[in-house]
């Protein structure tokens, strides 16, 4: 009798067809955010599917570190958007095979802030954009745009950041090969409590 009731309760109410237009709708929201994400990096060969594999990393690593489900999905869209605000710089800089000039980095680092503003307006990332904005900080406070220090660094852009850093090391670069994962490991471990969160590395190596 309980039971009847509770699905005339949801019926009555179009409960049922509301979830399946919402886990369309979310379907398609996060095609969006794919589509996106491989906008900005179609021009860019040696960059290809790096927001992907970094979105997939950092996904892993939440729910190992105990995220709640809307967190990991959270970080996994924040990992999929991080560098968005590079479509605002120019490939000529994002692609040069040389060393970069001050003024270039400069303008490279000016990503995070564009990616800020790109995504500021939309209130569905309002939860992605302290990830976003806080992806190249580093532990030891030597980080951009701002310099934060330790804890004061969002979770999910300390997670981001250590996913980013083991995609670089492990894919082809326009400059370098890549490494295996092995050394990359490696790698991440030395630099655990002078760029990343040392519990993060922890629980990705
Ligand atoms: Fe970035």
């Amino acid at each position: 009798m309980l039971k009847a009731n509770i699905s005339e309760f949801f019926f009555d109410r179009g409960f049922l067809k509301n979830l399946k237009a919402n886990t369309n709708q979310s379907k398609i929201n996060i095609q969006l955010i794919h589509t996106l994400s491989a906008a900005v990096e179609y021009n860019d060969e040696y960059n290809r599917g790096h927001s992907l594999r970094v979105a997939t990393y950092a996904r892993k690593a939440a729910r190992q570190m105990g995220f709640s489900r809307n967190l990991v999905e959270t970080v996994y869209i924040a990992g999929l958007l991080h560098d968005i605000g590079k479509i605002a710089v120019p490939a000529s800089i994002l692609q040069k095979p040389g060393k970069l000039t001050n003024e270039e980095f400069i303008q490279i680092k000016r990503h995070v802030e564009y990616g800020v503003n790109i995504l500021r307006n939309t209130e569905r990332f309002k939860d992605v954009i302290p990830m976003i904005a806080d992806h190249h900080e580093r532990w030891d406070g030597s980080g951009y745009p701002v310099g934060k220090k330790g804890t004061e660094i969002h979770h999910g852009g300390r997670i981001i950041a250590v996913a980013d850093a083991y995609d670089a090391m492990t894919s082809r670069r326009v400059y370098r090969s890549s490494v295996d994962k092995e050394d990359a490991y490696r790698e991440l471990r030395n630099c655990s409590e002078s760029q990343f969160d040392p519990e993060i590395i922890k629980c990705f190596c």
